[in-house]
């Protein structure tokens, strides 16, 4: 089978080294790629985004599967035109992704498919915000309505900085939605679904914030690791019992169908699972430390999905190891990195035995040199006996790239690896998390959804 993998980014290298680990799969091709994707397949300067493009290259390479990386191509409707050109693709429909395009369409599913998640209101104006952030009280909690690359969103004990946030997104013409502050630590699991049949992957859990100890801005993620030690043994179970199979069952009775990797964002707090969000592709870089464990070949899973012939697939084969994620990140960032510096001592960290360099914004200059050209610039996969040894050898690669200015978290993994990662009990819970709402599940402007309390 052939391949084709749509988007730039760490998340789409991870996806290609796995589809050429599936016998099945005889080439795989991407557009745009990067740096590190073209070293491994070839690459296409086709603008991922663009329906008709990637329909055509489709069709010239007569691939037997499209991938698509990315919520912006999907918001875009290519994976609309693939299908409409009779081409198996891996992705959700324009309609599917508004589960992730637009948060407030989100919760009405919640709310109609009974999905446990934060309560929650969309304010247009600032009166309304205001009204929203004193009802549920601090920490506060502002999400802009729209795609954000994971940057949207305020959390803070400060309500003239989540009213700020709340007016700069109105001043853009936007929507927020205000919500609970939800305790307890956050975990990422990916649910491959055909439209009807669902299939988990490995939980892992993302690091958003820029800085260590959670510290600074939120960022599309700069570290990551799986299994979770920690977790509850039942947890996969739990979601796919009372989020993803409603969900997906929700989306196919609205004629809408879900095909692709619905990403659940749970929180696991001291009133129980909590959705936080949802997307509608694989999490980056969760998405590097996940698959570094598949051993189940990537290529034809996702075509199942992609043919509507999930419920045939064979179990998932894990490798029982750890596998951790290190993001570089540019000078800046997540601000306005500093882009185009040289990058060195990649293959020193690619040459370390069972690490991995997916690259995600790196570039080649006119010399040929790889130079960082976006944000999270490459990711260091490492797997290990144990999260100890995985994140140490993860580090060990970090450290032998060099990018001036760079960036990167040190304590990935590390409360995990140390035991200090604890689900809160019930005895620690807020009280302001008792406030009396109400269930709409139409979310007009000022409404208030609420998930199912357990
Ligand atoms: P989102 O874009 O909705 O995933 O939010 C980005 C990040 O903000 C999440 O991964 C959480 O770390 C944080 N966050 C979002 N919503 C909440 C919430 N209700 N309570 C606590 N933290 C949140
Ligand atoms: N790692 C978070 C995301 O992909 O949205």
């Amino acid at each position: 089978m052939k391949v084709l993998v749509i988007g730039p980014g760490g998340r789409e290298h991870a996806i290609i080294r796995a589809l050429l680990r599936d016998p099945a799969v005889d080439e795989v091709h991407s557009a745009p790629g990067n740096a590190g994707i073209a070293s491994d397949v070839s690459v296409h300067p086709v603008d991922a985004s663009n329906p008709e493009a990637v329909t055509n290259l489709a069709r010239k390479l007569a691939v037997g599967l499209v991938v698509v990386g990315p919520e912006a191509p999907l918001a875009a409707g290519v994976a609309d035109a693939l299908r409409e050109a009779g081409i198996p693709v891996f992705g959700p429909s324009r309609e599917a992704a508004q589960l992730e395009a637009s948060k407030a369409f989100a919760k009405q599913i919640m709310a109609a498919a009974n999905v446990p998640t934060a309560m929650a209101r969309v304010a247009t104006a600032s009166a309304e915000a205001e009204e929203a952030l004193d009802t549920f009280g601090a920490p506060y909690v502002v999400k802009d309505d729209g795609l954000a690359a994971g940057k949207g969103v305020v959390v803070t004990e400060d309500r003239a900085v989540a009213l700020a946030h709340a007016q700069e997104c109105f001043a853009a013409g936007g929507t927020v939605v205000i919500e609970e502050f939800l305790d307890g630590p956050e975990v990422s699991l990916f649910v491959l679904s055909d439209g009807r049949s669902v299939l988990p992957l490995a939980p892992a859990q993302d690091f958003k914030r820029i800085g260590d100890d959670d510290a600074g801005p939120n960022t599309g993620g700069m570290g990551a690791y799986s299994p979770l030690p920690w977790a509850p043994s039942n947890l996969v179970d739990e979601v796919i019992s009372r989020v993803a199979q409603p969900t997906i069952d929700e989306m196919a009775c609205r004629g809408t169908p879900f095909v692709g990797v619905l990403y659940c964002g749970l929180a696991m707090t001291s009133r129980g699972l909590r959705v936080i969000e949802f997307n509608a592709r694989f999490g980056d870089p969760e998405t590097q430390a996940v698959l570094a464990r598949l051993r189940t070949p990537l290529g034809g899973l996702l075509l199942a999905a992609a043919t509507g012939e999930l419920d045939e697939a064979e179990q998932l084969h894990w490798s029982n190891r750890t596998a951790v994620a290190v993001v570089v990140a540019s000078e800046n960032y997540p601000d306005k990195p500093r882009v185009g510096n040289r990058i060195s001592g990649l293959d020193d960290a690619e040459a370390l035995e069972d690490v991995q360099v997916l690259h995600a914004g790196t570039a080649l200059d006119d010399e040929g040199h790889v130079v960082s050209a976006g944000g999270r610039v490459l990711a260091v996969v490492a797997l290990g006996d144990g999260l100890e040894e995985a994140r140490e050898l993860a580090y060990k690669g970090v450290n032998l790239i060099e990018l001036a200015g760079s960036q990167h978290r040190i304590d990935i993994a590390l409360k995990a690896s140390r035991g200090m990662v604890h689900v809160p009990s019930a005895s620690t819970r807020s009280v302001s998390l008792d406030a009396p709402v109400s269930l709409d599940a139409s979310v007009p402007t000022g409404a208030t959804v609420e998930g199912r309390l357990l």
